[in-house]
């Protein structure tokens, strides 16, 4: 079921990524700007509980959207740390965006479940709209603190759990924002 296969790829930008089957799902990592896939169903903003602008990706991904993003989402608010919800992508080339709060380290407990549910809760949204391509930052290694590796391992174990069961779900892209962060990314992958 799980049936891994690693390889290294080159896409067609020439942007080096690492590839991973899981089982039907095809799970990959490449370094980039997620307000920018436009090959993408969906991305997923590491969000702030207002679902408003901010820093990091919540600032690119609003920045990219316009302020249609914003006012749609302000009767979601606020959200809880775990949570997903969904919004159309306005002026991003995605239909889609799903928001997640992911914890803020050391002080969201417990974080691990926390952030894995963020994960879960996000890709099982994603199958219920029939999304099947869906590009993740890596929440909460921002402003929250949470540590990069430690991230990364709950990441991929929440996918792997996960990637079976959804139904229309076929492609995950996760998208490192350093070529630093992409590094570990794909250590934890192989
Ligand atoms: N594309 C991809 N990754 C990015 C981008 C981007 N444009 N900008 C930043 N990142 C990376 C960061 O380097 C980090 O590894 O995304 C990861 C998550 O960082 P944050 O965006 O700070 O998210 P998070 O840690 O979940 O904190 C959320 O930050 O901006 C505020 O309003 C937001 O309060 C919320 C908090």
């Amino acid at each position: 079921m799980n049936e891994v296969v690693l390889l290294k790829a080159l896409n067609p930008k020439k942007i080096a990524m690492t590839v991973k089957t899981i089982s039907h799902v095809k799970l990959e990592a490449i370094q980039g700007n997620i307000a920018n896939q436009p090959d993408m169903n969906a991305v997923v903003n590491a969000a702030n509980a207002r679902l408003e602008t901010g820093g990091g990706v919540a600032g690119a991904i609003h920045r990219a959207a316009g302020p249609g993003l914003a006012e749609e989402c302000r009767p979601m608010a606020p959200i809880k740390p775990g949570q997903a919800v969904l919004s159309g992508g306005h002026n991003l080339p995605n239909p889609f965006v799903i928001h997640c709060l992911g914890p803020v380290f050391g002080m969201d407990k417990p974080e691990e479940k926390l952030l894995a549910d963020c994960y879960r809760n996000a890709l099982n949204l994603a199958d219920q709209n029939k999304i099947e391509t869906i590009a993740f930052p890596a929440i909460s290694t921002g402003a929250f603190g949470y540590p990069f590796p430690d991230a990364a391992k709950v990441a991929l174990k929440t996918i792997k759990e996960t990637a079976p069961e959804v139904k229309h779900v076929k492609h995950i892209r996760f998208v490192l924002y350093s070529q630093k962060d992409l590094q570990m990314f794909e250590k934890e992958m192989s």
